[in-house]
């Protein structure tokens, strides 16, 4: 008996975006038609030398309905939120923030030079939990898991996963999309079958070099995403040098209305949202 493997579904190309005060990123997907993202709502990689490209950083934004979370690789960013949290994001770190009812922070660059690299990921939550309070934890490189397989080095930033039969559990779990977010760096020529419960949402970004992907070995190139079937293991095989997200979660199965900074379920809630913020009553005030 074979085992079945995930095919790829789409293959989506990074765009050249701006978002916050000017800064230039890569938009691997988010927008429009998410649902077959679910429960997954945008991802960015911001990556630049030009200290042009990100020196605005994102001055005071709000956000309601879902969590970020973002990933540093390179360079050093300070979060602060109404909540009065500080936190600096150096590389390898990670920050997991759900805004829930709101949150109103801004994410600056704490560099005038120098190179700065990263993601951005948006988790929706489900309607029985966007309007919960936020909150807020940094992760410090130092305290996310990474273990060696076949060659491999596996960080897992969260979810539960088994990576050629064995288990690799991330440093954030228990909630309720189940996210599995791996960052994998190819050592060597190798090849890697990560077992995704059936019916979870699995997608592979690739920022450094080139994997292929499947049975058929369909081959996806740096800045390319591909989103896979929600049944069957996942196989991912690359050169070393190569490094690639994988992400993976439980869909919600719930209407998705998304406007800027928010996303409900309904446009109504959109409305509230927008009307909460503009009257100074996205947070409660502190
Ligand atoms: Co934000």
């Amino acid at each position: 008996m074979t085992t079945q493997l995930r095919d790829i579904e789409e293959v989506l190309v990074a765009q050249q975006a701006s978002d916050g005060a000017g800064v230039r990123l890569k938009r691997v997907f988010g927008g429009q038609e998410l649902a077959r993202f679910d429960p997954f709502l945008m991802l960015d990689e911001f990556g630049s030398d030009e200290a042009a490209d990100y020196i605005g950083g994102f001055p005071d934004h709000p956000h309601r309905g879902f969590e970020t979370v973002t990933y540093m690789l390179e360079g050093y960013m300070e979060h602060r939120d109404h909540m009065q949290n500080v936190g600096k994001l150096g590389p390898g770190d990670v920050q997991w923030m759900k805004a829930g009812s709101g949150v109103i922070h801004s994410e600056m660059p704490q560099q005038e030079e120098g190179r700065m690299r990263g993601f951005q990921l948006w988790v929706n939550l489900p309607a029985a939990e966007k309007m919960t309070p936020a909150t807020y934890s940094d992760l410090a490189a130092d305290s996310i898991p990474v273990v060696n397989i076949a060659g491999v080095d596996v960080k897992s930033i969260a979810g539960s996963l088994l990576v050629n039969g064995k288990e690799v559990a991330g440093a954030v779990s228990g909630l309720t999309t189940d996210p599995g977010y791996l960052d994998l760096a190819f050592n060597e020529d190798q090849h890697l079958e990560i077992d995704v419960p059936q019916g979870y949402t699995a997608l592979v970004y690739v920022y450094e070099g080139a994997v292929l992907i499947g049975d058929k070995a369909y081959a996806l190139d740096k800045g390319r995403m591909a989103r896979l079937s929600r049944e069957g293991k996942l196989k991912v095989q690359a050169n070393a040098g190569s490094r690639v997200l994988v992400i993976t979660g439980k869909p919600i199965g719930e209407p998705i209305v998304h406007h800027g900074p928010f996303v409900m379920n309904t446009r109504e809630e959109i409305q509230q949202a927008v009307m909460d913020y503009t009257q100074g009553k996205l947070v409660a005030s502190s």
